[in-house]
């Protein structure tokens, strides 16, 4: 069976221009990037150039760009490394709808005696700009907010936030794992000091990410050895996946982003005619182009990707990372859902790579599948 693949937000499959560069640095150009024979210069430079290619696309400088091994790393890094280096204070505030790298990292800080503030976020997922405004103390070292939620798609207003932490002189992070190359990242009008990426939500490889630090910030390293990254990121770096990293990041446009938002809307259209008692989670407007997050009240979100499955569709509940934990989303939580509703949900994440037919596929099966489950399902509470 053909598989229909509509899971984007766990990860992609890897662009096939980018398998390609990528396979020389495997097996003829396999040099350590710190060499200094050939093979070893050769190596280098291509590191550089994609480093000057991410850099470019977040408006930033190369020597504000440390590679790292993905998004959970560069958030690890960003709490820990900036909490550690402050003398100022010892306050962090970040949103409920964090990732669970940043909410894990923030939980451990708290742990070591650090103050965490968590923003709550509205019913679309948005953080209130005067919220914020109040929770900023003089102790506050560290705001980080998620650019684009990776479960129900809302993508906040980056440059209002930011300019709240400039003028209250904090440091702002973003983790746009799920919105770069997706929607604008412009770190100088988005008054961003500390930017997270990573590799394979883009069609590049896993285990790849990098992580904007902006120049002149103070962040203490956690990962000692030969002084890589500017001493910031120890370790030799993994040349194949950044240059196929940057590979991911040229290929990426503006006609695919338009692509996928005709399909989304599709979708969304689609349910609403065919399927009763949805209602679609996050933002309608301000949403990431590949995201749709629905609830089919009164039945489990497992029972529907399991039979998705069974149709030849790979779909998810929420989050990938949180897929096998049986506690509700906490986004879904900090949205407003009720325990009971938490775990009747949809992720659709969608990529260049869908087509309209498989969208009529999914619009064709789903509704059915909703209601054998409703049928299966003693349905009240509507
Ligand atoms: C918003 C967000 N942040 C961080 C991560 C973690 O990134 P990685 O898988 O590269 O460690 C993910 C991936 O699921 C994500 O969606």
């Amino acid at each position: 069976m053909k598989r229909i693949y509509m899971d984007n937000g766990a990860t992609t499959k890897v662009a096939p221009e980018v398998a390609k560069v990528m396979k020389k640095y495997f097996s003829d150009s396999y040099g350590n990037s710190s060499s200094l024979h050939k093979l070893g210069r050769d190596a280098n430079k291509k590191i550089e150039e994609a480093r000057k290619i991410i850099a470019d696309s977040i408006n930033a400088e190369p020597n504000e760009i440390i590679f790292t091994s993905g998004g959970t790393e560069s958030n690890n890094l960003t709490l820990k490394g900036i909490a550690f280096a402050n003398e100022k204070g010892s306050h962090i505030i970040v949103t409920k709808v964090e990732h669970d790298c940043v909410l894990n990292s923030a939980k451990w800080l708290e742990k070591q005696g650090y103050k965490i503030t968590y923003l709550n976020v509205d019913t679309d997922g948005f953080v209130n700009e005067k919220d914020l405004e109040k929770s900023i103390n003089e102790k506050t070292i560290l705001v980080s907010i998620i650019h684009g939620n990776n479960e129900v798609g809302t993508i906040q207003n980056l440059e209002k936030l930011g300019k709240i932490c400039r003028k209250r002189n904090v440091l702002f992070h973003t983790d746009a794992c799920q919105s770069y190359t997706k929607t604008e990242i412009d770190v100088k009008k988005q008054n961003l000091d500390l930017v997270t990426l990573n590799s394979h939500k883009i069609h590049g490889p896993k285990g790849v990410g990098a992580l904007f630090i902006r120049k002149g910030i103070n962040i203490t390293p956690w990962q000692h050895g030969g002084g890589h990254e500017f001493n910031l990121r120890s370790g030799t770096l993994n040349v194949p996946g950044i240059i196929g990293f940057s590979e991911a990041v040229k290929i990426a446009n503006k006609k695919d982003i338009e692509h996928m938002i005709k399909l989304r809307e599709k979708i969304i259209e689609g349910v609403f005619d065919k399927i009763s008692d949805v209602k679609l989670n996050g933002s309608k407007k301000e949403r990431l182009c590949n995201n749709i997050n629905f609830t089919f009240f009164g039945i489990e979100g497992e029972g529907i990707v399991g039979y998705l499955d069974e149709k030849g569709i790979c779909a998810s509940t929420g989050s990938a990372c949180s897929s096998n934990s049986l506690e509700p989303s906490h986004v879904l939580q900090a949205i407003g859902f009720e325990r009971k509703d938490c775990n009747s949900s949809l992720r659709l994440t969608l990529s260049r790579y869908n087509t309209e037919k498989e969208v009529d596929y999914l619009l064709k099966v789903l509704p059915e599948i909703i209601e054998k489950l409703r049928r299966f399902t003693p349905y009240k509470n509507v």
